[in-house]
C-alpha cells in the first residue's frame, strides 16, 4: 500500500468513527476550489468564518490525543512530530499560523524558528509573551520544503482547529498569514485585503470570536517594510483585548 492510499485508509476510517456513514456524490467535491468560495463573503462584505464541521473532544487534551491519532492528513506520513500548541489556553488571545517548520517539526512546538523569534517580539510589543497568549496553526504537521499546506490538508485539520478555538474560547484570535486567514474565514480574500479589519469565527454554539488577519511574521522577515502595517494590527488588537 502506497502512503496515499494509508492515508485515503485512515481519513475513511476516521470519517466512519465520526459517524459519516454515506457518499452523497460518486466524486468527491472541493469545495476550496473554485473562482469564489461556497460560504466566503463577496469582496468587501464582512465574514463569519463559520466552515468545517467540529470535532468531539471535552478538553484541551483529548484534543490533543485525537489531533496525535489522526492519520487523514497525508502530512504527518514526512513529519517527524505533531505539532499542537504552546503557550497559556487560558490568555483570552490565540494565535493561529500556517504550519510548521523544521524546527518546529524537531522541537514540537509552533514558531520555534527564525519567524518564531520574530513572533516573540511581536508579542512582546504588546506586552505579552507565551505566558499570555495561545498559539497553534492551521495544520499539525510540517509539509516537506516548508511548502505552504494545500487547501486538502488544510481542510482536513478544520474541524480539528476549530474544536481547538471553542475549547479555548478566546477573546480574539489574530490570524498569521494569508492561509491561516483564508481556510478560518472560508474566503479566498489575499491577506493585504484581509489585514487589519475585524472578521468573525463561528464555531458550535460559542459567541462569533472576533478575528484579526495580520501578516505572518515568515512573509515580515522578508518584507520588513511590512511591519508597519503588522505593528498597526497589534495596536488594533491590543486597543480590543484593553477593552473587551
Ligand atoms: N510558521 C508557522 O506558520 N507556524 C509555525 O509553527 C512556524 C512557522
Amino acid at each position: 500500500m502506497s502512503s496515499g492510499d494509508r492515508a485515503a485508509a485512515a481519513l475513511l476510517s476516521w470519517y466512519v468513527d465520526m459517524g459519516v456513514d454515506e457518499a452523497l456524490a460518486a466524486a468527491p467535491l472541493n469545495r476550496f476550489r473554485g473562482t469564489s468560495p461556497p460560504s466566503g463573503p463577496a469582496e468587501g462584505e464582512a465574514d463569519r468564518g463559520g466552515v468545517g464541521q467540529a470535532v468531539p473532544a471535552a478538553t484541551l487534551q483529548e484534543l490533543r490525543s485525537a489531533v496525535e491519532n489522526f492519520h487523514g492528513c497525508a502530512l504527518r506520513t514526512d513529519a517527524n512530530r505533531t505539532v499542537f500548541a504552546d503557550g497559556n489556553p487560558e490568555a483570552g488571545l490565540m494565535l493561529i499560523g500556517e504550519a510548521p517548520g523544521r524546527e518546529e517539526d524537531r522541537v514540537g512546538l509552533p514558531f520555534v524558528g527564525a519567524a518564531g523569534k520574530l513572533l516573540d517580539q511581536m508579542l512582546a510589543a504588546i506586552g505579552r509573551d507565551r505566558t499570555s497568549a495561545y498559539i497553534t496553526n492551521v495544520v499539525f504537521w510540517r509539509p516537506l520544503n516548508n511548502r505552504t499546506p494545500t487547501d486538502e490538508e488544510m481542510a482536513a485539520c478544520l474541524p480539528f482547529v476549530r474544536t481547538h478555538v471553542s475549547l479555548v474560547r478566546p477573546r480574539a484570535i489574530l490570524l498569521l498569514g494569508a492561509a491561516s486567514a483564508r481556510v478560518l474565514l472560508g474566503t479566498r480574500l489575499g491577506i493585504s485585503k484581509l489585514r487589519g479589519q475585524w472578521h468573525e469565527i463561528s464555531v458550535g454554539d460559542l459567541s462569533p470570536v472576533p478575528a484579526l488577519p495580520t501578516f505572518h511574521p515568515a512573509f515580515l522577515l522578508r518584507q520588513p517594510a511590512r511591519k508597519a502595517d503588522a505593528w498597526e494590527d497589534l495596536r488594533r488588537l491590543q486597543r480590543h483585548l484593553d477593552t473587551a
